[in-house]
This record gives structure tokens, C-alpha cells and sequence, in this order.
């Protein structure tokens, strides 16, 4: 398997990185998880658009040659490289402070270029799941105060995810302040009281591509929307309920904690919605951008 790293093509096997790095030592970066489908990168301005708005707060300076053109062009070169040009794809790209010698927790003066990693991975989504319906769990949600920065630091998203694998479910709800704000790596949406809600975009949830199109939609389709958080007890008695990423699209939720949602089973305006950014991803706008040669 092909990788990105620093500006070289190499196996994966020869890609390393320096036990200096900040993102290893610190969790100083951050990083974006780009849809592919049949070798076209998905909302590939908006990905990029959100990581340079967090280059730009973390500081993490940027070289001239890893312009948004230079990072998409890279991304198409991988897939090229490792057949993956037809099919369900997912590009990992990811931006650390880079590896300056002895750990200290200051930024590096002067400032040294960042390490830049970038690799393509087959990807099946999780159709199964999606037809039956998901399983979720809740706990209380420890993150930092800007949650709309996409780092790579994911200790409590991690330790979310891995509360709902143990419990057999899909996902796992974050709760702050009596408010679902997301999942651990999803945001998520209800239908009560025949309005579809969700968090609004502010510091307490990482605002994604996949919700800013799913609110497009919903727009399009004439479903009214409402950007306000659903309480535990308000999701009780939701009509339907769904999460979205990248990875995960659309997926339903029937289950919250043991309770079911809905009837358990997906709701209509859930299926109209995956189906609508479904067809999206598939006929994307805009030319195809070249390969790096
Ligand atoms: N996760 N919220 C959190 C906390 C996330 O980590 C993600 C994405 C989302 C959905 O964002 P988007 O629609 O832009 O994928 C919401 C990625 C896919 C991941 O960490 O793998």
C-alpha cells in the first residue's frame, strides 16, 4: 500500500515518523476524513476549507507546496496507486506540528514544517446496520471547549466509541449540560415532534460536512429544520432519530440505551435523507481534479 508522507510516494512499510513528532508526543494536529466514490473525492472544498480554518486557530504553518490543489492532487495519486478507483474509498489526512527535537510543550522557534501523512483505504459502509437500524448508548460528554476543531486529539471520543462497541451498539451519545451534542464520531439528528433538530453549530460539536449537506437536504426536500439540541428525555419520544459522518452517511438510529425509538424501525424522512446524499455522492459537481503525475 501506497502512503503520503512529507511529500514523498512510499509503502507503508517505509512511511515513518520521528518519536519527536508533536503528534505523537502531544496530539498536536489535526486531520480529515474525505469520502471517495468511484475515484471522486466527495466535498473535497469543504474538507479542505475546514482544515485550513484549523491549521490556521492550532497555527500550524502551511507550505506553499501543500496548497489545497497539491493535497487533492496527492489524494487522487493514492488512489490511482492503489487501485482504488472504483468503489467506496476512504482518504485519511492529517497535519501535525512536526517533530523539533527535545519534548517541549511551546511551539518550535523557529517554526519547522509540519508533518503531512495522507493514505487510502477500501472502505464498505455499513449497509447492514443501516437497514436494520442502529444501536446507540449515552455518557457524559468530558471534551475540551472547542469541540468544532477537528484535532487529532480523540482520547474522550475514543473512550465514548469504545463505551458503546462493549455494549454491542453502533455509537455512543455524547451528553453535556441535559443536551445530546453528537456522537463520539458522528453528529446526530432527530425528528420530534414532526421537526428535524440537531445541534446547533457551536463550540461543543465538531460541525460536519455530512450534517452541513444533510441540513441542505433537508431544506430541499421541504423538511423543516430547527438547529436546536435534543434532551435525553425529548429523544424518548422521538419520531425518528439518525446519525451522519462521512463514513457512516445517513445512519438510522432505533435504539437509544436499551429504549426504542420510533417503533425501532428507520423513519421515512431518515431514508428520504440518505437517499438524497446518496445520489449526491455519487453525480458530485465540478471536473475531476488530476493526480499528482
Ligand atoms: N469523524 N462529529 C465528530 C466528533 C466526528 O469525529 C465526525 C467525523 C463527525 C462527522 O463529520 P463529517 O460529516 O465531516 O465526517 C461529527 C470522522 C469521520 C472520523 O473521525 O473518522
Amino acid at each position: 500500500m501506497i502512503v503520503f508522507l512529507n511529500g514523498k510516494f512510499v509503502d507503508k512499510s517505509q512511511a515513518t515518523v520521528s518519536v519527536d513528532d508533536r503528534g505523537f508526543l502531544f496530539g498536536d494536529g489535526v486531520y480529515e476524513v474525505f469520502r471517495v466514490t468511484d475515484g471522486r473525492l466527495f466535498a473535497a472544498d469543504r474538507h479542505l476549507r475546514r482544515l485550513a480554518q484549523g491549521l490556521e486557530f492550532l497555527e500550524i504553518p502551511r507550505p506553499a507546496a501543500l496548497d489545497d490543489a497539491a493535497l487533492l492532487a496527492a489524494a487522487l495519486r493514492l488512489l490511482q496507486d492503489n487501485a482504488l478507483t472504483r468503489g467506496d474509498v476512504l482518504v485519511y489526512l492529517q497535519f501535525t506540528r512536526g517533530a523539533p527535537g527535545p519534548r517541549a510543550h511551546q511551539f518550535p522557534s523557529p517554526r519547522i514544517p509540519p508533518t503531512v501523512y495522507l493514505a487510502a483505504n477500501a472502505y464498505t459502509p455499513p449497509e447492514g446496520v443501516r437497514t436494520q437500524g442502529a444501536s446507540v448508548v449515552t455518557t457524559p460528554d468530558i471534551r475540551w471547549g472547542r469541540c468544532d476543531l477537528k484535532t487529532i486529539q480523540l482520547l474522550p471520543n475514543v473512550l465514548a466509541k469504545q463505551k458503546g462497541v462493549t455494549a454491542g451498539a453502533f455509537e455512543t451519545l455524547l451528553v453535556r449540560d441535559g443536551v445530546i451534542t453528537e456522537g463520539a464520531s458522528t453528529n446526530f439528528f432527530a425528528v420530534v415532534g414532526g421537526v428535524l433538530r440537531t445541534h446547533p453549530a457551536n463550540h461543543h460539536i465538531l460541525s460536519g460536512i455530512t450534517r452541513e449537506i444533510l441540513l441542505e437536504e433537508a431544506e430541499q426536500i421541504g423538511v423543516s429544520v430547527v438547529p436546536t439540541a435534543i434532551t435525553p428525555k425529548e429523544l424518548a419520544g422521538a419520531e425518528e432519530a439518525f446519525l451522519t459522518s462521512t463514513s457512516a452517511d445517513v445512519m438510522p438510529v432505533v435504539r437509544v440505551d436499551g429504549r426504542l425509538i420510533g417503533g425501532g424501525e428507520p423513519g421515512p424522512v431518515t431514508q428520504r435523507l440518505h437517499g438524497s446524499l446518496r445520489a449526491r455522492q455519487v453525480s458530485p459537481s465540478g471536473p475531476p481534479v488530476r493526480a499528482v503525475p
